[in-house]
Parts: structure tokens; sequence; C-alpha cells
């Protein structure tokens, strides 16, 4: 028997109890063991909730999961601070395997407690904490370890891929949409956690360890959110035949790795740019394998329990491997690769009068970026009318001071939005 104790009794918790509940038969087949919940605990215990607990012992103190004598703890509480952080580490510390869904706790302490996890020959385990039930995690760890990753790509947040689908498709604005995904249990407590880019982020630099074998690090990231996005935008992504998707993107090689998060023009003939709804997908490239692509719901209760229970299987059946896929000692930390370079969309609202794209060329010329296209379209509204500049491929570095540039312009009336055009 596998004695699991479970913190956390919301979406994915209540479907994790649930699973183990209605595939019991299956589970057992398949491990050779019973797979028994002995101990829940959540914040409100008299929550209606949609799994039965019924005969399952309830634990007043989420801390104190990790004195009873589960061999199992599952984190699904969330944060990478507080009550979450102190019952992983009290679980490790006691001995027990942890599985967790906590991409901000991996991110941030998930080396820590993958050395934790080693030192006392117990799993950590995050398949859930990573675009929702894609099985990304073990694609990177284990079945591309015989691979030089070069690269790692996806559309890893489902809110905002909601958003973006439902702002093209339905003409809703941002507001509607994020209203409609947290009724479908996609997004964040803290809904600014998905739009800013910061669950994206967490995502990709737990990707980026697995990938390059690097400590998991937000802040050399470039982050942007959704927030600039208007329709206009879409529009003219749709005349250039692009979508636009938040994309964490992360390519390395001996000389660093580089991290991006933010909304890119993905062009139609890419799989990303066919990915709609809630969905996730995730793009990984190896030296001998070529391009992998996966595809799947990254969020919502059941496919997360998928991802849970998949981990739970694999220490039920003894199956071992350090968390991040190497000795946590061997992880680096990333060096930042400075040559990262793209074409890129920039839109700019401006005053419809001569000289405002001879002065705006300007700035561009003093960075020596090359414009590839300019559009104009429709007349003035409001005082500005939008002017969008395709460039030819610029260095980041560049473009980031072209940006502070035009925001110096009088004739800009609001930021510019900028986003790479992936190739
Ligand atoms: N808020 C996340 C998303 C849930 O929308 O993808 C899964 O991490």
């Amino acid at each position: 028997m596998l004695k699991i104790a479970i913190a956390g009794l919301g979406n994915v918790g209540g479907s994790v109890v649930r699973l183990l509940q209605q595939q019991r038969d299956l589970l057992r087949n398949r491990t050779g063991k019973r797979l028994a919940i002995v101990g829940v605990t959540a914040l409100d215990k008299g929550k209606k909730r949609s799994c039965d607990l019924t005969d399952i012992n309830w634990v007043q103190n989420p801390l104190d999961l990790a004195a009873t004598d589960a061999d199992v703890v599952v984190e699904l509480i969330g944060g990478a601070s507080g009550v979450a952080y102190d019952l992983v580490k009290a679980a490790l510390e006691a001995g027990k395997h942890v599985v967790t869904a906590n991409k901000a706790l991996i991110a941030e302490h998930g080396v820590k407690f993958a050395a934790l996890a080693e030192d006392r020959g117990v799993s950590l385990m995050f398949e859930a904490a990573v675009a929702g039930g894609i099985p990304v995690i073990k694609t990177l760890r284990e079945s591309l370890a015989g691979n030089h990753v070069q690269s790692v790509q996806g559309i890893l947040n489902g809110t905002c891929n909601y958003i973006l689908s439902s702002m093209w498709d339905r003409g809703l604005d941002l507001e509607a949409a994020l209203k409609e995904a947290q009724d479908k249990g996609y997004a964040e407590a803290n809904p600014s956690a998905d739009i800013d880019g910061v669950d994206t982020a967490n995502k990709l630099a737990i990707l980026s360890a697995l990938a390059f074998g690097t400590v998991p690090n937000t802040s050399n990231m470039t982050l942007e959110g959704i927030r600039r996005i208007v329709p206009t935008d879409l529009a003219f992504a749709d005349d250039l035949k692009c979508r636009v998707k938040l994309l964490g993107s992360a390519h390395g090689d001996a000389s660093g790795i580089v991290q991006r998060v933010g909304p890119c023009l993905v062009p139609l003939s890419s799989p990303l740019s066919q990915v709609s709804g809630a969905m996730n997908a995730v793009m990984m490239r190896g030296d001998f394998v070529g391009d992998v692509l996966l595809y799947g719901q990254g969020a919502g209760g059941p496919a997360t329990a998928s991802a849970v229970v998949a981990d739970l299987v694999d220490v039920a059946r003894g199956n071992k491997t350090p968390p991040f896929g190497q000795s946590a000692e061997k992880m680096q930390k990333p060096s930042v690769k400075a040559s990262d370079s793209s074409r890129y969309y920039i839109r700019l609202q401006v005053a419809d009068q001569p000289g405002v794209v001879a002065a705006i060329a300007g700035v561009l010329r003093d960075e020596s970026i090359s414009i590839e296209a300019i559009i104009q379209r429709g007349n003035e509204v409001a005082g500005s009318v939008p002017l969008v500049i395709m460039t030819h491929r610029s260095p980041a570095v560049a473009i980031r001071r072209v940006m502070t540039k035009l925001l110096q312009l009088k004739e800009i009336a609001e930021p510019p939005c900028l986003m790479p055009i992936e190739e």
C-alpha cells in the first residue's frame, strides 16, 4: 500500500481525490499497490466539494501531515512561501516523498528541496507544476535524457491563451475573457500571475532547469504579460498571417541561455499558432531527437490531477529519478547569452500628421535597425492612429533602446506594443 496525504482540496486537490477513488482498480493493477488516502487538509472543512471525503482522516494543521505515517505528501496549496514551503520542507525532512503542483515553489526553491530529497533518499515530483496534464517534465527529464536540448518553447498559461483566443474569435475584451477563464477554473487565485506572465515565467524557469541543467531563475528573463494587447494587434497579426500567443521560450548552448516570456506573433504555419482556448503546447528541440511537440490541457482540475497521479504512480512503482534529472549539486547558475535577436512587430499610437514616420524611422536608423514594412490603417480616433512597423532581424538590446527613445517622441501617444515575430 502507498499511503498518501493531501494538502489542499481546491479544483486540483478535489480532482486528485476523485481520480484516486474512481480509478482505484486500474491504479492497483498498474502499480501492484493500493493507493490509499490516509489524510487530507484544506482551509475550510465545511466547504461543499465535488469529492467524497467520507472515511478520510481530516487533519486540521497541514504541517501535521508531515508527522503522519503517510509515505507521500501531496502539496496542492500553492505559493512559494508560507504553509506550502513549510509543509514540503517538513515532509522531506521527515523522509516522505513529496508530489507538488506548485510552480512558484519549485521555480524558487526547487534545487534546495531537490538536494534535501536526494539527501533523504526520497522523491520530489512536480509533473503537475508545468502545463497541467501534459507530461512535459517526464519528457525532458527522462525521454530526452540522451540529448543536448537546444530549445524549449511553449504556450504554458491556459488563461492567457483562453483570453487571446476569445479576443480574436469572439471579440471579447480582456476582462470578459478573464472572467470566463476564472469561471472555468483555469486562472490563478491572483489573475495578475496569469496575465502579467509570472505563471509562465515560473513554468519556463522549471523547463529551462530540466533542459539546460541550470538552477531555475526568473530574474534573468525578459518578462511581459498580455495587458498591452488590443484587438487591433490581433487584426494586424492576422493580416501578417500570424496569431498572437503568450510564449515562454528558452534556448541555449555552451555560451549561455536566453529566456523570454511575452506575447509573440506566431506564423500560422507553426503548430503553436493553432493552439487555442485553454490548451497548452510545448515544443522541444534536442540535438539527436530533433523536434518534439506536446499538446494538451494545461489547466483545470481533472487534467492537472492526471499529472499528480502519474507522479504518485512513479512513487508507488519505486521509480526514483533526481528531481531535475541530475544531482542538485551539479545544477549550474545560468549564464545569460547576450546575443538574442528576432524580427519585431512594433505598434505605435501616433498623431496622424506629416513627419511622424520620419521621426520614428530616425530612431530606428540611429540603432541600425532595418525596417521590413510599415503599415498604417484607418483614420485618427481620439487623436491617434495605429502605426505598425515590422523590422528585419535585430538585436534585442537595440530594440529595447529603441523603445525607450520612442517613448520620448512627442508624436507617440502611448507606450508602444512590442512583440517578436517567431520564425
Ligand atoms: N493559471 C494557470 C493557467 C493554471 O492558466 O495555465 C495552471 O498552472
